[in-house]
């Protein structure tokens, strides 16, 4: 277990370190039951005090997260509300052969998804945590038609390596896709990535290291934190109110810091599915100009803007189509209106910020699968693509207008959520007292997942809050599920 300490930072070390325990803790890399470096090994692990190890496990110990025994030492604990929220795959059987391991340390600090996938729950668990669309609503013959296409098209495809940039007929395919969606990004800006997830990683690789400050709005997509956590930059949380990232917060902090990349989710943002307004977008490409910052601007959820957001006259442009100084990052990916396993995505960038992306791609992995991309132009080239997103949009907000009248109707208005501008997530917030955290053992016992709100703040976690998708359910299990949901939410606030 690496700790990388940043002395200049305004945040205490012991509030560094203390962070970067709970983090590996909360996300089950560190198992119930490890044991701690003794005070005086971490002491002299990190170049810390004695006082300042000390109070670091007195505070984790004070938070439930270790328990600490006279004569024996400081021991990972799980509280009650992780015990049965993060994984634990391997059975108890085949673990202890393997202690050894625990010695031999990683430079992973945080792997929220990880710890959160409903993948290994029961089948019969309703899964409202997982963001993606029902296969139903997915253009399945429309893909079926496609890879066919390909197989007779291009079997040479299968013998040799894509491009690193990606393949020159898929990258055209894509970009008069964006083009059709009012994003002039052209192919000599476009490398194709394994999700957007990968377009994050590739930029956190290359332009985020220890020292580094990146602002990043809160709450936000958990994936991006765990990217940037594993650069050991220093991720500064920014608030967002009605209009976006608060532009006040960024103005403020750069009196006496230099932040030198902000990560934005402007269209559709996760978990809040709020939308920036114009304003704010040139408010922020201003400040990112004065101040010389990079932006990540995160796009994955545009298509599914729900009216009267969705006309296209409406929805404000990307900041990529706004930005004149070519510092923003557009990062686009194909998971959330159409195949989440397709595992492909975009990022597009300008000038030298393109090259160096470009040459991480390679290192990272060589390129993307040049078959898939190849099975995937004849989609993208169908105008029958567009009409399948008109589609998807109606019967999204028939079903965004279920949820909203179930729930106002059935749940006690103590519990707020926003109103659905897009995107396929609605934000709960609890009253402050209550920890969502704690729900979910409840949740799972009553047959539902959804993920805790705590996963997606970067620094201290808000625990009354929590995140439900309702686009992944079938028809007949969305109401089911959204009645236990109900019933397990009254109770938290009326036991
Ligand atoms: C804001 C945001 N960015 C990125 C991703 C990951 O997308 P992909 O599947 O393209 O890697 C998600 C998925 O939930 C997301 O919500």
């Amino acid at each position: 277990m690496h700790i990388v300490i940043d002395r200049s930072s305004k945040i205490s070390v012991k509030e560094q370190v203390r962070l970067e325990f709970a983090q590996r803790i909360r996300s089950g890399l560190l198992e119930n039951g490890f044991q701690l470096p003794s005070v005086r090994q971490l002491s002299a692990q990190l170049s810390i005090s004695l006082v300042t190890a000390h109070k670091v496990y007195n505070s984790l110990e004070i938070d439930g997260l270790i328990e600490s025994i006279r004569g024996k030492g400081s021991f990972v604990k799980y509280p009650k509300s992780l015990s049965t929220a993060v994984p634990q795959n391997i059975p108890q059987a085949i673990q202890n052969p393997f202690d050894w391991q625990l010695a031999i340390s990683d430079y992973l600090p945080r792997a929220s998804l990880w710890s959160q996938s409903a993948i290994r729950l029961s089948p019969e668990i309703l899964d409202l945590a997982t963001a993606s669309i029902h296969y139903t609503l997915l253009p399945l013959e429309l893909l079926q038609t496609s890879i066919k296409k390909s197989l007779q098209q291009y079997p040479h495809s299968l013998g040799i390596y894509s491009p690193y940039q990606g393949d020159s007929e898929f990258l055209s395919a894509i970009s008069n896709y964006l083009v059709a969606q009012k994003i002039p990004i052209h192919t000599h800006q476009l490398i194709v990535t394994n999700g957007t997830q990968q377009g994050m990683d590739l930029f956190a690789r290359t332009f985020l290291g220890p020292g580094d400050i990146v602002a990043m709005e809160v709450p936000c997509f958990p994936g991006t934190i765990d990217a940037f956590r594993l650069s050991h930059a220093t991720i500064q949380p920014v608030p967002i109110d009605h209009d976006g990232i608060r532009i006040d917060v960024l103005e403020d902090l750069s009196t006496h810091m230099k932040i030198k990349a902000i990560y934005t989710v402007p269209t559709c943002q996760n978990p809040t599915g709020s939308i920036m307004s114009l304003k704010r977008r040139m408010e922020l490409l201003e400040f990112a100009t004065n101040n010389n910052v990079l932006i990540l601007e995160d796009d994955p959820h545009r298509e599914l803007a729900l009216p009267p957001s969705q006309s296209l006259n409406k929805l404000p442009p990307p900041l990529k189509i706004l930005d004149q100084t070519g510092r923003v990052v557009y990062l686009k990916g194909f998971s959330k209106f159409l195949f989440p396993g397709l595992r492909l995505g975009i990022v597009a960038a300008d000038g030298t910020i393109f090259n160096r992306l470009l040459a991480i791609k390679s290192i990272a992995d060589l390129g993307s699968p040049l078959w898939l991309q190849k099975a995937l132009i004849a989609l993208f080239s169908n105008p029958q693509l567009l009409q399948y997103i008109k589609k998807l949009i109606q019967r999204l907000e028939y079903r965004s207008e279920l949820v909203t009248a179930k729930l106002s109707k059935d749940l006690n208005p103590l519990i707020r959520y926003q109103k659905k501008q897009g995107g396929m997530h609605l934000w709960l917030t609890l009253p402050y007292s209550i920890s969502a955290d704690n729900l979910i053992p409840i949740a799972h016992h009553q047959g539902i997942h959804f993920l805790p709100g705590s996963i997606f703040y970067p620094g201290e976690p808000e625990q009354n809050h929590l995140r439900i998708c309702w686009t992944n359910l079938s028809d007949d299990d969305l109401p089911k599920a959204l009645d236990i949901l109900c019933r397990i939410l009254n109770q938290s606030v009326n036991p």
